[in-house]
């Protein structure tokens, strides 16, 4: 087989063959396949798209580059999450602690934030001695004992899709379809769970900006799951504006314990709840009803929140900031972004509120830069909301000073005022699973 009729076979408007796609893969990731090559590929499926069957096995393929982890020493049906990334998007500490208190066990590799989203790791990491790197024996222990664990990514889970990734990065290929669905499916399936949520962001905020687009992806991702024998269902929720108040790291965590106290924000908790039923429902707890409810209940009881404090107390965290999250080191700068005029906030440009966090000290520009995990942006008002000129809309936290006339600026930039009051936006806009796309 040859890599240049693989190339032409797609340039052309070809179907490839199992073989085909098996041979680039093993290829590319031990470097008997050039870049060059691999590059012409890429642009072809760019073109050309996949259809179902190829996105599958090119899928396939990425994730058994590397690591398979094999969560059959966890008893129990194990969900996994995954979210494509937003500004403000806390979830999983919600998510996680629910579905370990309903039973179900979270045994969870999550990511790094870059650019203008977060990362659950480093949110996580904000909890003084948290360790996110668990050995697998260990990981599985914690499963075991406190129902859930969440952790960095450890060994070599998907190395196809890290390299294709690199190069779709600098060839304009990073936006086709089933490139995109393969690169995420690829490590869920690699990461071992049974059944798999995802949760696909639609907005301003997201990599998909329309909802045709967003639905278009959950269901190539959800037909990729399925075909490789893991039941998936997708929701396509709103990142038109950012997720409840806080931007950043520590800031985050703080809101999400609020949350699973009772009293977070309300946009917050209905994603959860409807998540984390989704996830229920995908366990065998009933129907989707019945799961509603009883994540409803881990809440309300706090269930769930005593499954946050075990977490931390397994992975060596200070388990004091979650009983009194003031107690979290504070930033010693802190700023507030005043209205410029009377009215209703229309829009968010939810990425330049996600860029402002990143100028305070709460994100990466680049991967080796270190993170203030108390910098960040509290959203005082957000889309919908009535303001007076002179009112607090945000506050900004961080230790550069400097920092504060850029923050403001984009966070100005990002919002739209209006003397009429908008339509109030849907949380959650459609359900995608294997048989039905339902659009709410
Ligand atoms: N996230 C990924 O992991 N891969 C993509 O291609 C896009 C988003």
């Amino acid at each position: 087989m040859r890599m240049y009729d693989i190339i032409m076979n797609k340039r052309n408007g070809g179907v490839l063959s199992d073989e085909e796609i098996a041979f680039f893969i093993d290829g590319y990731t031990n470097g008997h396949i050039p870049d060059y090559q691999a590059s012409a590929l890429l642009m072809a499926i760019w073109f050309n798209g996949m259809n179902e069957h190829e996105t599958a096995v090119l899928t396939d393929c990425m994730a058994r580059s590397g690591d398979m982890v094999d969560l059959s020493a966890i008893p129990g049906i194990k969900v996994d999450k995954h979210s494509t990334g937003g500004v403000g998007d806390k979830t999983t500490l919600v998510i996680a602690p629910i579905v370990a208190a309903c039973g179900v066990p979270v045994a969870k590799m999550s990511g790094r934030g870059l650019g203008h989203t977060g990362g659950t790791i480093d949110k996580l990491e904000s909890i003084p001695g948290f360790r996110v790197s668990v050995a697998q024996e260990q990981f599985f222990q914690i499963v075991r004992d406190a129902g859930l664990s969440v952790i960095g990514q450890t060994g070599n889970i998907a190395p196809a899709d890290k390299k294709l990734y690199a190069l779709r990065d600098v060839t304009a290929t990073v936006d086709s379809l089933p490139l995109i669905a393969s690169s995420i499916m690829s490590k869920k399936l690699a990461a071992g769970s049974n059944a798999i949520v995802l949760d696909v962001k639609t907005g301003s905020g997201a990599f998909m900006k329309t909802l045709d687009d967003s639905i278009g992806l959950a269901q190539a991702m959800v037909s990729i799951g399925e075909r490789n024998g893991r039941r998936t269902i997708a929701l396509i929720t709103d990142m038109d504006l950012p997720l409840g108040h806080a931007i950043g790291n520590s800031l985050e965590v703080a809101e999400s314990v609020a949350t699973l106290k009772g009293h977070g924000p309300a946009d917050l908790t209905e994603v959860c709840l409807q998540l984390a039923a989704n996830m229920l429902y995908l366990a065998d707890k009933g129907t989707l009803d019945e799961c509603r409810r009883l994540a409803e209940d881990a809440l309300s009881s706090g269930a769930a929140l005593e499954k946050l404090r075990a977490m931390v107390i397994a992975q060596g965290g200070d388990v004091s900031v979650i009983a009194d999250t003031s107690k979290f080191p504070q930033a010693p700068v802190t700023y507030e972004v005043k209205s410029p005029s009377d009215g209703y906030i229309t829009h968010m440009e939810t990425e330049k509120c996600g860029i402002a966090s990143v100028a305070l000290g709460a994100g990466r520009e680049s991967k080796e830069d270190d993170i203030d995990m108390s910098a960040g942006v509290v959203l005082v008002k957000k889309t919908g909301d009535k303001v007076t000129r002179g009112e607090t809309i945000a506050r900004l936290y961080t230790a550069k000073q400097s920092a504060l006339p850029e923050a403001e600026r984009l966070l100005l930039d990002a919002i739209t005022f209006s003397d009429k009051q908008p339509a109030p936006e849907k949380l959650i806009l459609a359900r995608v699973s294997k048989d039905s796309v339902e659009r709410f």
